[in-house]
């Protein structure tokens, strides 16, 4: 399959039934082994500490009325490092620039690569929104399912973006929007997929999305950078650093067109998925 060609390039998502069966990683990341093996960890959810352990037994006694803490975004490098092998090979392979020694880390300025999510029944991420810095994003169910709701980046102006914070909706509840408040958002066309143990979905760049959890879930989420959303990562960073400064900023942007520019002459002989 040409998945470059056929769903990165045209910003079309994809569900992948067996890619992650290479994973070592599924049918080993479970509840059991996160208590197991990491139990005394501790780590915040919304301002709350929990043990691993205590989060383990909480998401698979999560109800619709009470939800577990539902913890996303927790870093893999930092908190599971030696765990990394168990979710490779890289979806995009060599292709995917997070993954290559040319990218700067002053460049990525704190892109989380590797996230693992715990979450337990009635969880859900919560609030519709776009990934940051313009990332294409992969998540993959390694315990238990996941439901998405996704709208493409045709769908923004039904999206109600905040005005201070556009990449974020301010539908406050997607799931029985206030129709005098968001009219728009009820025309507003979208799909919506459970994702199941093993599978992956892929979502490029602007799509908006959130989950819903319908039981004990496990997912692996890994940041994308390739090709074709490059000037855009490239842009968002130079943004980000001119808040600080603008000599930075430059000096970011200066750096990453080179980067850029050698990854691109190392690209054309690559192999696709
Ligand atoms: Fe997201």
């Amino acid at each position: 399959m040409d998945f470059i060609r056929e769903y990165v390039e045209p910003g079309r998502p994809l569900i992948l039934t067996d890619f992650a069966k290479q994973y070592p990683a599924l049918g080993k990341w479970t509840p059991h082994f996160f208590s197991s093996h990491y139990g005394s960890l501790s780590h915040e959810v919304k301002g709350v500490r929990y043990s691993i352990a205590e989060q383990m037994g909480l998401i698979q006694t999560s109800t619709e009325e009470k939800p577990a803490p539902y913890s996303y975004n927790l870093n893999i490098d930092l908190a599971f490092p030696e765990l990394r092998p168990d979710v490779e090979p890289l979806l995009l392979g060599r292709r995917d620039r997070l993954a290559t020694r040319l990218l700067l880390r002053k460049l990525t300025r704190g892109t989380i690569k590797h996230e693992v999510f715990f979450g337990g029944k009635g969880a859900s991420f919560p609030y519709l929104h776009v990934d940051l810095q313009h990332l294409h994003t992969q998540i993959t169910q390694l315990y238990g399912d996941k439901e998405f709701f996704l709208f493409p980046p045709d769908q923004t102006p039904y999206m109600y973006p905040k005005p201070d914070y556009p990449l974020v909706s301010a539908v406050d509840n997607v799931f029985n929007p206030d129709p005098v408040r968001f009219p728009l958002f009820c025309q507003a066309k979208g799909h919506r997929e459970m994702l199941k143990e093993g599978e992956t979905i892929f979502f490029p760049t602007g799509w908006w999305h959130m989950t819903r959890i319908p039981g004990p879930s496990i997912s692996y989420g890994r940041a994308l950078l390739e090709r074709g959303n490059w000037p855009a990562y490239l842009k968002d960073t130079y943004n980000g650093w001119k808040q600080k400064s603008a000599l930075m900023a430059m000096a970011a942007y200066a750096i990453g067109r080179c980067c850029g520019a050698l990854m691109d002459l190392g690209e054309p002989a690559l192999p696709l998925i």
